[in-house]
């Protein structure tokens, strides 16, 4: 059994003052190993500081976005190899705020992830349905679709990661229920098998949208959930932490 990855995204927060809350995660881990592997995503900004922070330490660097090109004339985007240069190890492609707020779909989703595997990054493909698409009972339906046009054709086993974040529970406080969870959990195992074969079968699924260290654990422990994407409790590195150990 590969171990879990919690990955934190601190989407557009965190200046220079914020790199202690990461070597404090660091430091922390250092005095006593976790069994999870442990990623941060901060902004583009605090890349290359960040990865001179952590320099040998548990905690691996990630990206928040690429774009699909390795380079060219594309003003304030960032492509995998920069990210890879610049001392990160996976990215986040697809989340559901890149999504809705600059229109990505699921072919250039999958054409970012495949561009991180370009540059030899690990993405975190993130799927999740709507309020409405749940309430009406499409949840299943979307995110295996999703998952069908975000993850590129050939990915090897061990190269990716999937992240359910239901967008109605980012940010929100509340969670699904677990039987809601591993409902979601093992209809996207099946829907990976059947677009990515073996590689689908041992890939962690992550699940994303209010995860703090009191749910952390119930969270964690059910089946196909390999690991968190934690936004706002990744910020300080005591919750951030609390959740690692869960
Ligand atoms: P929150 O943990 O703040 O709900 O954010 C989840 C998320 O979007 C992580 O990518």
């Amino acid at each position: 059994m590969t171990a879990p990855l919690i990955a934190g995204n601190w989407k557009m927060n965190g200046l220079g003052k914020d790199l202690a809350e990461a070597r404090a995660v660091a430091d922390s881990l250092a005095e006593t190993p976790a069994r999870a592997r442990v990623a941060i995503c901060p902004p583009a900004t605090l890349l290359a500081r960040m990865a001179e922070a952590l320099a040998g330490s548990a905690v691996a660097l990630g990206g928040q976005d690429c774009h699909a090109e390795p380079s060219g004339a594309f003003t304030g985007d960032i492509s995998a190899e920069m990210l890879a240069d610049a001392g990160a190890r996976l990215v986040i492609v697809g989340h559901s705020e890149r999504r809705a707020g600059h229109g990505e779909t699921d072919a250039m989703v999958a054409a970012k992830a495949s561009a991180a595997t370009r540059a030899g990054l690990e993405p975190i493909v993130c799927v999740g349905e709507t309020r409405a698409q749940r309430d009406a009972g499409q949840a299943l339906e979307v995110i295996c679709r999703q998952v069908a046009g975000s993850i590129p054709a050939g990915m090897a086993e061990g190269s990716f990661a999937l992240a359910y974040e239901p967008i109605w529970a980012i940010g929100a406080g509340s969670t699904p229920t677990s039987d809601e969870i591993v409902a979601a959990h093992a209809a996207l195992r099946e829907a990976l098998v059947e677009c990515a074969g073996s590689a689908g079968r041992t890939a962690p699924i992550l699940y994303g949208g209010s995860v703090k260290p009191d749910n952390a654990a119930e969270i964690l422990k059910l089946a196909e959930v390999g690991g968190a994407l934690v936004g706002g409790a990744s910020l300080r590195a005591a919750d951030f932490l609390a959740i690692i150990r869960a």
